[in-house]
């Protein structure tokens, strides 16, 4: 992609001066382009972690971390949440602009004809132990998609790229509430295509079919809602690990098998599950003091689960509006008197009024209270992450159509400060 020179910084190393051009972007932070410097000055920069580094152009979303504010294609995501529903978020993401009426209509159909899995891929989930953890499942049933669907793996082919991108926003949330069934010894319920998209997810979860089951409309505004505020977040680590499989020209149900193991770590998506699991550990209001001190006891590997961002340096906006729907839902369930949601409240009235993470900037994050709410609705612990992978899959599939599109990407191939031993020759056992 060509950018337009803002200015010109200048690094001057062993006594040469190079000039680094500086690109400004629509919002935020000015971009130093170094992509030059190893060419010019035979050094690489430096930067684990990539707390400082633009690892690519991206139009479709924005986090103002110091403002906690996070744009969806320039929409603001609690206007998207209260406003919008997940499908239409997905048509932003996927497309850049919010649909008409017609394309919007078109768009939902579309999703809704792909939601059935190849019958045989039933068999997969059947391979795995039933203690397995779900999202074990999820990734590899999801990289396993890849063995059915031949007519859309050619990722230069526009057409197939849209057609893998609808199918894998349209199969996951079966697979998900596969994995869920699996895991409990019930039996697979079908999509049915008179359900929204989250009444259809709700009903595949906890339907049976010993009864009727009935999806509570309150409940599946709650659970698109927990969609839409998943659904993208900027470069973070499991959208980055999608961009760089991309990069590599591998197929898009493998990329989105590796954006779904990353998001499994406990301090990326896994965080919710760790979040409810604290609190519980915690359990009752006056506890909090100690898990305060473990958490800023440098000799503790303790850590509060759900606080904390990389970005996000004043609030984020995705907890608030979680926090507001967890007192909706769990008053709507007659549960607002729910101990684990009473800890998670004075859990952050406490830390936020602590120098420690006053100091650190840390504030509850999207996972401190999303999991309040999915247990209220019935879900465990295990299928938080998976959830969450459900709702950033359209995230994945748009960052990674953007990447595909762009005719300068290249295959992402990072280099590193070499700490080990240089050249030696080898040694016969005899002599060692
Ligand atoms: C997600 O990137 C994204 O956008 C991710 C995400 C998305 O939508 O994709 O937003 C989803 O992953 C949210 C984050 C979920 N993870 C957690 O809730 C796990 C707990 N949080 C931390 O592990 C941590 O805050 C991170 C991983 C989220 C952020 O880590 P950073 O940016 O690398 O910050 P850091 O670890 O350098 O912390 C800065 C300081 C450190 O202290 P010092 O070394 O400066 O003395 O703050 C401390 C940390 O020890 N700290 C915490 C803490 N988080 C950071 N101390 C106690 N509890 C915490 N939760």
């Amino acid at each position: 992609m060509t950018h337009d020179v803002k200015s010109t910084a200048k690094l001057s190393l062993d006594g040469k001066e190079f000039d680094l051009p500086v690109y400004s972007p629509s919002v935020g932070p000015d971009v130093v382009d170094i992509s030059k410097l190893y060419a010019q000055a035979d050094v690489f920069t430096y930067d684990p972690g990539f707390t400082s580094t633009a690892a690519c152009d991206s139009a479709i979303t924005f986090i103002d971390g110091a403002k906690g504010e996070l744009l969806y294609r320039g929409y603001p995501i609690d206007q998207l949440a209260e406003k919008s529903h997940f499908l239409e978020v997905c048509y932003l993401l996927l497309y850049g602009e919010l649909p008409d009426a017609a394309k919007l209509t078109d768009f939902v159909q579309r999703v809704t004809r792909h939601t059935m899995l190849h019958d045989q891929m039933g068999h997969f989930f059947r391979g795995f132990r039933r203690d397995a953890h779900p999202m074990a499942i999820v990734c590899g049933v999801v990289g396993a998609l890849s063995s059915f669907y031949h007519d859309s793996t050619d990722i230069n082919d526009p057409e197939q790229r849209e057609i893998a991108s609808i199918r894998l926003i349209a199969k996951i949330p079966t697979i998900t509430a596969w994995a869920y069934k699996y895991s409990i010894g019930q039996p697979f319920v079908y999509p049915q295509n008179d359900l929204d998209y989250a009444s259809n997810f709700l009903n595949m979860c906890f339907a049976v079919p010993a009864e009727p089951y009935v999806v509570d409309p309150i409940l599946s505004r709650a659970m698109d809602r927990i969609f839409t505020l998943h659904a993208d977040h900027e470069q973070n680590a499991s959208t980055s690990t999608v961009r760089l499989a991309g990069s590599s020209g591998a197929n898009p149900f493998a990329c989105i098998a590796a954006g779904v193991a990353c998001l499994w770590g406990p301090a990326h998506g896994g965080a919710n599950e760790a979040a409810l699991s604290m609190l519980r550990e915690i359990g009752t209001v006056d506890r909090i003091p100690e898990y305060i001190a473990r958490a800023k006891d440098k000799s503790d590997p303790f850590r509060l689960m759900g606080f904390g961002h990389r970005v996000y340096k004043n609030f984020d906006p995705r907890a608030k509006v979680m926090k507001e729907s967890a007192d909706e839902v769990l008053a709507l369930l007659g549960v607002e008197n729910n101990p684990t949601l009473q800890v998670a409240k004075e859990l952050e009235r406490i830390a936020l009024n602590d120098p420690y993470f006053i100091e650190k900037k840390l504030y509850p994050n999207v996972d401190f209270y999303s999991g309040i709410i999915l247990d209220a609705m019935g879900f465990p612990t295990s299928m938080f992450t998976p959830i969450f992978a459900l709702a950033r899959t359209v995230g994945w599939i748009a960052q990674w159509k953007e990447m595909i599109s762009d005719p300068t990407q290249k295959i992402g191939r990072p280099r590193q400060l070499y700490t080990g031993e240089t050249f030696r020759d080898y040694v016969d056992v005899e002599n060692r």
